[in-house]
């Protein structure tokens, strides 16, 4: 099949590419004439394991193209993916400007049928949008007559996992209220269904509020497990044993209940406050939802609130060693991440902080800007050299198991504050150090 995908970030880039590693044929378009330039050289602009193969293969094989003409993107596909970014605006809902964009540059240029289908993560009641936009500029060329569909299609990848999750999905969501767009759907991924059907088939506006659903039940269940943890470590509980506890149940399972150092990322931030803003305008706003993201705002400082409880409210003089800065593991990600925060509150009480991070220094860098006594170091070990406590933020591989000794005596003081709870506090009280996890007896 030939596909066109407009918008090449994180889902458009991964499914053109997984698409056409399944054999279509297809052609990403982005306006960003420098990304597409980069793509075309095999250069991609995230870091996600697996996806640089896949583009390198399916480019060299002639099957995945790039380019900056809108026109070229709409006559190559029958199906033509929106996959832009929807910004949260500043009340919080979605920025539907690239979407209704894409969908006018369809209109404009389309002569034949196309199949229509919104990837990005978009507020129930786009579809009908892109339908009308679509039907708009069809009709100021004369041209009313050409058929066309708009199904929903969300994404459901996690960045880090981003090839395995689109390779071998849980669910297929299709909101679709036509025939043909339903049977077409249906082809496109066949080849993603082998074992079983996975397909999800429902009307339109239930597959838009599907995607904000799944998120924001995920968030939940990590703001209440994060709750918890507090809970616990007041009653002196121990969160890890609550957790596989309760996640043995099959009701509740055993996913997504890890407390740590808040959400971040640049899906449950923004979906929760897009799902929060649409409901509060069609009246009905969402209470837990809305506790939901207090207790994560909160939850992102539970580890300065630590080191301020053990070093005091003056830190200046201090130096904290920092492991992790993406948002998540494997990923450069950092956007909303629980390590700004931290690193600013540390940096605005007069610390110095000195961070490492396998893939996200970079990213975190422009971030961060200009503020104030940071450093990177370029091993996990360097930054504890001087430090006087180490603040682990991201569950990264390579700090799951790092040598202790080594570790207690690089740091000035032997102090380990972990948002993730990645160490046995034994094994740390044997070496020497003092350990603070999250949710558990020290
Ligand atoms: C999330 C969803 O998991 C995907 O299904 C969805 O497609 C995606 O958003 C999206 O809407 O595009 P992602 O943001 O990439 O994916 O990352 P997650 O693995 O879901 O992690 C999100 C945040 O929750 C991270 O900060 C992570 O550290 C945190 N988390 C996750 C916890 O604190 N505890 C957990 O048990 C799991």
């Amino acid at each position: 099949m030939k596909l066109t995908i407009v918008g090449t970030g994180y889902v458009g880039l991964v499914t053109g590419a997984c698409f056409a590693e399944m054999g279509n044929d297809v052609l990403c378009v982005d306006l960003d004439a420098g990304k597409i330039e980069r793509l075309r050289q095999g250069e991609l602009p995230i870091f996600e394991p697996g996806l640089k193969e896949i583009v390198l293969r399916n480019v060299a094989e002639g099957r995945l193209h790039f380019t900056t003409d809108v026109r070229e993107g709409v006559r190559f596909g029958t199906m033509q993916f929106i996959a832009v970014g929807t910004p949260p605006g500043e009340d919080g809902s979605a920025d539907m400007q690239h979407v209704l964009a894409a969908a006018r540059a369809i209109g404009r240029h389309m002569n034949d049928y196309k199949l229509v289908i919104d990837k990005s993560t978009v507020p129930v009641g786009t579809a009908d949008a892109v339908q009308a936009e679509i039907a708009a500029a069809l009709a100021e060329r004369g041209m009313a007559k050409v058929p066309f569909s708009v199904v929903s299609n969300p994404e459901f990848l996690k960045e880090g996992a981003a090839v395995e999750d689109f390779m071998r999905p849980d669910r297929i969501v299709v909101g679709v209220d036509d025939e043909r767009a339903a049977l077409l759907m249906r082809a496109l991924y066949a080849p993603f269904q082998r074992q079983r059907d996975k397909l999800v088939v429902m009307d339109v506006r239930s597959a838009e509020l599907t995607k904000y659903a799944a998120n924001a039940m995920l968030a939940t269940r990590i703001s209440f497990m994060n709750e918890m943890a507090l809970v616990a470590e007041k009653l002196g509980a121990d969160i890890e044993q609550v957790r596989r506890g309760i996640g043995s149940d099959a009701r509740i399972g055993p996913q997504f209940l890890y407390a740590g150092c808040g959400y971040g990322g640049s899906c449950f931030p923004k979906d929760v406050k897009a799902l929060l803003r649409s409901a509060a305008e069609v009246g009905e706003p969402l209470h837990v939802l809305s506790a939901v993201e207090r207790a994560n705002e909160r939850q992102k400082h539970v580890l300065v609130d630590r080191v301020l409880r053990r070093f005091g409210p003056d830190l200046s003089g201090l130096r904290f060693a920092l492991w992790g800065l993406a948002f998540k593991p494997d990923t450069d990600d950092v956007r909303e991440a629980p390590s700004l925060v931290v690193v600013r509150e540390l940096l605005a009480r007069g610390a110095r902080v000195v961070a490492h991070d396998p893939e996200a220094m970079e990213r975190a860098r422009e971030a961060l800007g200009a503020a104030g006594a940071i450093e990177y170091a370029d091993a996990p070990m360097a930054a504890l050299e001087r430090a006087d406590a180490l603040i682990v933020v991201t569950e990264w591989k390579a700090y799951r198991a790092p040598d202790f000794d080594r570790v207690r005596t690089l740091l000035r003081q032997p102090v380990v504050i972990d948002g993730r709870n990645l160490y046995d506090g034994e094994l740390l009280r044997g070496y020497g150090i003092e350990y603070h996890p999250l949710g558990r007896a020290p």
